[in-house]
């Protein structure tokens, strides 16, 4: 009876948060088509209904009782069977859990899963953040970042997937199918050219249309093929004069005709510009709705959506249609309807573990003189851990893909934040006869006193990134190169840790013996780095960025806009005047800059070390396949990531290689595995903006093949 009460008393509540009354409508029968299922309800619906489902219901907590914490809401329609959308960022992890003492996984940046090259590791981060999402009862994604590195310095580059697009394309879209795998939509964003934060809410980026589909586009078009994202989000910035989130190219030429996505397209928080001109470019729904209550023009699909349709036709009825059909299919698609979320405790130690084998994968070892790593835990005797609050915690990357850290409140906005993992308690584990002592970096010299002292010297710098600003520069921030140097002349046996969002450049690379990029690690961070250390795991990663060795070898020597803020630190920057973002490297992005300029990278796209070493041999090319031989020539198990570039025919004019495929491949010490690999003949084509479609050019296709962008043993030529 007391039972009974409880759920009685309960069902305004669950009611109120638009839990559905049980439907009864022929669309819910799943053996129907997702557009089937769509169209029965729409048939049903009123015109405020189809409103409703177009915008968000405020962001943040502005929903009230609606919401559930997260980034936004838009109010299902209970009488139908259509749940809230309950929209939560989780782009490394689900973000906000504080607010409701809730915890969520912190995974390592999604640069670090592309570092690991692991289509399976992709997937299972992907599942991680699904599993969270409903356990807190969410149902709908905002993560999928696949930007690509364009600009180095972009403050958002650790979210994403790295400078290429087959690379970043593939693995978001096994992220997004192991997402939506636990009956979550997933997202993909920010559709597209947001490659800077500078500036990103006023910023005109242009770009031709071939170097436009053939770089950052490339990455989506695989995203939204391969990982069939329920949404995509349009980002803030402008591309070739309109906003993304009202430029019919990029929402309608492109995504949904020539992509044929039937999914949803949501703005970016505030970036939506218009009412008819975005519902006619493509844009499917407004977030966050009531952005600013003060300033009620930034709901163009509310009330004044319905206006554009019924008083002025300026928004046909059809086109209002469209939009709430490719919602409602996308719902049923997922899943959200048929099985919605139900609170659960997420569990911390699944998601850790997870997190602990996608760092392991993720961390490269960028230098190792004189194998000066593994470390022997039964030998040494002492260590210095210098710097970067190594004795207490983690960075974390910051603005809406930062996670909550266990036993913190809310994260501040952009600041950095340690998660409580403290790789020197970590490496203690690891040897607990050596003396390990900690000295925070912050005097050089006292640094240097203690590495002098010690056997071994591990300096972790770091570099803090979040959405909202870009760097101003790739040079470690606070004069830790100095600190480096110090440690550095002091003990022969250094190794450097980096903690960064990206790339970072590093003078003193001569004046140490080690260095491994362990990006933002994750919840296990300080477990897998002591693995990687001891040599209980074999560094895999490779670098999913090219690593210059300084701005002025960068396209952009500076960041566009970046002149109209001020250097001094603080964010007092003003309104910043519009300015054009000139992609005149064009196709040259990343590697393929480094190799059109004929300019050497501090470290090379696809570089990373291992703890054993490997050959390639016999390589055998085709136009649509290659087949070639790895050994593993070392003494210990590893997996080498081989990679497969290609060359064009001249007539291609196109930069001088690249990626095409790649393999991990797991080989034990002396073993040798010959394998074949397809090659996807788009990503041997070339745009041809006259045709405006893919062309696969006759002649001489060069196939190069080794561990990194700038190490390929292999070559051959294929004809086609
Ligand atoms: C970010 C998005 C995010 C949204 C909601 C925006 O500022 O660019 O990535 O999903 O806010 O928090």
């Amino acid at each position: 009876m007391a039972l009974l009460a409880g759920v009685i008393a309960l069902a305004p509540v669950l009611a109120q948060r638009g839990a559905p009354q049980a439907p009864k409508g022929p669309w819910m029968d799943k053996s129907l088509s997702p557009d089937q299922r769509a169209d029965l309800v729409l048939a049903e619906m009123t015109l405020d209904e189809k409103i409703t489902l177009v915008h968000g219901a405020g962001g943040f907590g502005q929903a009230g009782a609606r919401s559930n914490g997260g980034a936004g809401v838009v109010e299902g329609i209970p009488r139908l069977g259509l749940p809230d959308l309950q929209l939560a960022d989780s782009a490394v992890g689900v973000r906000s859990a504080a607010d409701r003492g809730r915890y969520s996984t912190l995974l390592p940046s999604t640069i670090g899963e592309a570092a690991t090259w692991n289509l399976k590791m992709a997937w299972a981060y992907g599942d991680v953040i699904g599993r969270e999402l409903r356990d807190q009862q969410y149902n709908v994604s905002l993560g999928g970042g696949v930007d690509i590195t364009r600009e180095p310095r972009n403050g958002r580059n650790f979210e994403y997937q790295g400078e290429d697009p087959v690379l970043a394309g593939k693995m978001v879209a096994q992220f997004i199918q192991g997402l939506q795998s636990n009956h979550v939509i997933g997202d993909v964003k920010h559709y597209a050219f947001n490659d800077q934060e500078t500036g990103r809410n006023i910023g005109n980026v242009l770009i031709g249309k071939r170097a436009a589909r053939e770089t950052d586009l490339l990455a989506f078009e695989i995203a939204v093929r391969e990982g069939q994202p329920g949404m995509v989000m349009c980002s803030y910035n402008k591309m070739n004069g309109d906003w993304a989130c009202e430029n019919s190219y990029l929402l309608t030429d492109v995504l949904k005709k020539a992509w044929g996505f039937p999914g949803f397209v949501i703005s970016d928080w505030g970036g939506t510009h218009s009412t008819a001109k975005a519902a006619l470019a493509g844009l499917d729904n407004e977030e966050p709705g009531n952005y600013n209550l003060q300033r009620q023009d930034m709901s163009f699909f509310g009330p004044a959506l319905k206006k554009a349709v019924v008083d002025s036709n300026e928004v046909p009825m059809s086109r209002l249609n469209d939009m709430v059909h490719r919602i409602l299919r996308t719902e049923f698609a997922a899943g959200i309807v048929d099985d919605p979320p139900k609170g659960r405790v997420v569990d911390p130690f699944r998601g850790a573990d997870t997190a602990q084998e996608i760092a392991e994968q993720s961390m490269v070892l960028l230098k190792n003189a004189g194998n000066q790593l593994p470390l022997n835990a039964a030998t040494v005797k002492s260590i210095a851990v210098i710097g970067s609050h190594a004795d207490t915690g983690m960075l974390s990357g910051g603005g809406s893909a930062q996670v909550d850290a266990p036993g913190s409140g809310p994260s501040p906005w952009g600041r950095p934040v340690w998660f409580p993992t403290s790789p020197m308690k970590a490496i203690v584990a690891k040897a607990p006869k050596a003396k390990v002592e900690y000295n925070d970096g912050a005097d050089p010299a006292a640094a240097a006193a203690l590495a002098k002292s010690s056997e071994i010297a591990i300096v972790f710098v770091n570099q803090p990134t979040s959405e909202g600003s870009d760097l101003r520069t790739l040079t470690l921030p606070d004069d830790q190169d100095k600190l480096v140097s110090a440690v550095g002349g002091a003990n022969p046996h250094t190794i450097v840790v980096l903690e960064t969002g990206g790339a970072a450049t590093m003078p003193w690379i001569d004046q140490v013996s080690g260095a491994i990029e362990v990006w933002y690690p994750g919840i296990r961070g300080d477990v897998a780095l002591a693995n990687i250390l001891f040599g209980d795991v074999n560094p895999t990663g490779k670098l999913p960025v090219s690593f210059a060795k300084s701005d002025a070898d960068l396209p952009h020597p500076e960041i566009p806009g970046m002149a109209q803020i001020p250097a001094a630190p603080g964010r007092g920057r003003g309104r910043m005047q519009p300015f054009d973002v000139d992609y005149s490297e064009g196709l040259k992005v990343g590697y393929k800059w480094f190799d059109a300029e004929k300019k050497d990278p501090l470290f090379a796209f696809g570089y990373g070390l291992s703890y054993t070493t490997y050959a390639y041999s016999g390589l055998k090319a085709r136009i649509d396949s290659v087949t070639f031989t790895v050994r593993n020539t070392g003494k210990r198990a590893g997996a080498e990531i081989a990679q497969v570039y290609a060359g064009l025919p001249a007539a291609a004019n196109e930069p001088p290689k690249r990626l095409v495929a790649w393999e991990r491949i797991p080989l034990a010490p002396g073993e040798s595995k010959t394998v074949t690999l397809a090659i996807d003949p788009k990503f041997l084509s070339i745009f041809n903006e006259e045709k405006d479609g893919w062309e696969l050019l006759p002649g001489d296709y060069q196939f190069f093949v080794g561990g990194s962008s700038r190490s390929t043993p292999l070559t051959a030529t294929a004809k086609r």
